[in-house]
C-alpha cells in the first residue's frame, strides 16, 4: 500500500495537465480505481483486520485526494501566467469593455455653460417647483395670461386640497400661493435679483415643465438656458453682441442670425433670434418650413416692471435677458429631426455622441 501511495504521488507530481491528471485520479479513486478495488477486497478480512485495513486504506485515498487538487491549482496558476503548454492564447483580443458618456443634451448643457462662461457669466440655479409668483407674477405675466391656463401648466396641488380631493379647478382659481412645475427657466431672474444687487451676469440652465402632448418637437419635460445681465448703462447692442458671440461659437463664424421683434411680458422691447437653417443652408426645406430661418430664443431688454418687483432702480440699471431650449439648439446642431430621441436611450442613437 505504501508503495502505491508513493508511486502515485510520483505520478501526480508529473502530471502536466489537466487532462494527466483526471486520468491519474480516475487510476487510484475512480470507480474502478486501485483504491476502490482495495476496498472492496478487504470484506473477506476478520472484523479487526478490516478495520485497521480500512482505515489505512481511507488515509492514502484522502492524501491521494489532496495531492491531486494541490497539483491542480498548481497547473492553473501555472497555465494562467502563461509559463507551462497552457491553452490561453495571450495574443487574442480581449472582451470589448464599454465605457459610460454624458447624454447628448448634457454635454450640449455643458457647451454652452462653456461659451457663457468664457464670455464672464457665472452659474446660477433655481428650484423645479415655483410658486405662481415667481414663475409668473413677479415677471409682469397678466393674471388672465394664457400661459398660467391649465392647458399650459402643471399646478401642484396642496397637500390639504389633495387630501380633501377637491377637484382641479379649485387649484386654477389664481390665488398668488399656487405651486407649479416652472414653464421657464426665467423665475431664477427673480431670486437672483432678490438677492443680490447688479452687476449681475448670470446664466441659469435647468428642466422646465409644459402641459404639452408628446411629438416630435414637443415633451413635457424638456431643458432652457436663461441669461441675465443687469448693471448701469446696458443695452441692446450689448445682448446683440453675446447672442452673436453665442451663436457664431456654437455653430460656427459662417452661421448668419438676426433679431425679429417679438413680445414677453418680462422684456421690453423684446426680440426673438432666429439663425439660418443649418440643413438647407437658408434654401428653405421642411425644418425651417422653407423660409431659411429657424427660430433660435427669445430675449429683450428687462422690463422696468420686473425691477420694480425686486426693488432695482430702473432709472439707475437696465438689463438684458434671453432663453433657449436646449433640445432645439441640439436638434438644430446635430440635424435631428425627433426630439423623443433624446428621451428613449436607445444606445445605437447615445453611441453617436
Ligand atoms: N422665458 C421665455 C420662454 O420660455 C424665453 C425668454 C427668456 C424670453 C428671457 C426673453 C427673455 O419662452
Amino acid at each position: 500500500m505504501k508503495e502505491m501511495e508513493k508511486e502515485s504521488f510520483k505520478e501526480i507530481s508529473e502530471a502536466r495537465t489537466q487532462e494527466e491528471l483526471e486520468r491519474i485520479r480516475l487510476k487510484y479513486l475512480g470507480r474502478k480505481g486501485i483504491i476502490t478495488e482495495n476496498l472492496s477486497q478487504i470484506s473477506e478480512l476478520p472484523l479487526e483486520e478490516r478495520k485497521l485495513q480500512g482505515k489505512k486504506i481511507n488515509d492514502i485515498k484522502q492524501h491521494i485526494a489532496e495531492e491531486i487538487e494541490k497539483r491542480k491549482s498548481d497547473l492553473k496558476e501555472k497555465s494562467i501566467s502563461g509559463t507551462s503548454e497552457s491553452k490561453i492564447d495571450i495574443t487574442l483580443p480581449g472582451k470589448p469593455f464599454e465605457i459610460g458618456k454624458i447624454h447628448p443634451l448634457m454635454q450640449l448643457m455643458n457647451e454652452v455653460k462653456d461659451i457663457f462662461l468664457g464670455l464672464g457669466f457665472t452659474i446660477a440655479t433655481g428650484p423645479d417647483m415655483e410658486s405662481d409668483y415667481y414663475n409668473f407674477t413677479a415677471l409682469n405675466i397678466p393674471k388672465d395670461h394664457p400661459s398660467r391656463d391649465i392647458q399650459d401648466t402643471f399646478y401642484i396641488k396642496p397637500k390639504e386640497q389633495n387630501a380633501k380631493s377637491e377637484s382641479y379647478s379649485t387649484v386654477t382659481k389664481q390665488g398668488e400661493k399656487e405651486i407649479v412645475l416652472r414653464t421657464h427657466t426665467s423665475p431664477v431672474q427673480i431670486h437672483i435679483m432678490e438677492k443680490n444687487k447688479p452687476p449681475i451676469r448670470i446664466i441659469a440652465p435647468g428642466r422646465v415643465y409644459r402641459h404639452e402632448a408628446v411629438d416630435a418637437s414637443h415633451s413635457y419635460i424638456f431643458h432652457q438656458i436663461e441669461g441675465l445681465a443687469v448693471d448701469e448703462d446696458i443695452t441692446f447692442a450689448d445682448l446683440k453682441a453675446v447672442l452673436d458671440s453665442f451663436i457664431k461659437k456654437m455653430f460656427g463664424s459662417n452661421v448668419l442670425s438676426r433679431f425679429r421683434p417679438s413680445y414677453f411680458p418680462f422684456t421690453e422691447p423684446s426680440a426673438e433670434v432666429d439663425m439660418q437653417c443649418l440643413i438647407c443652408k437658408g434654401t428653405g426645406c421642411s425644418v425651417c418650413k422653407q423660409t431659411g430661418w429657424v427660430e433660435l430664443l427669445g430675449c429683450g431688454m428687462v422690463n422696468p416692471k420686473v425691477f420694480e418687483f425686486v426693488n432695482y432702480d430702473s432709472n439707475k440699471y437696465t438689463g438684458y435677458a434671453f432663453g433657449m431650449g436646449i433640445e432645439r439648439i441640439a436638434m438644430l446642431k446635430y440635424g435631428i429631426n425627433d426630439m423623443r430621441l433624446f428621451y428613449e436611450n436607445d444606445l445605437d442613437f447615445l453611441k453617436q455622441f
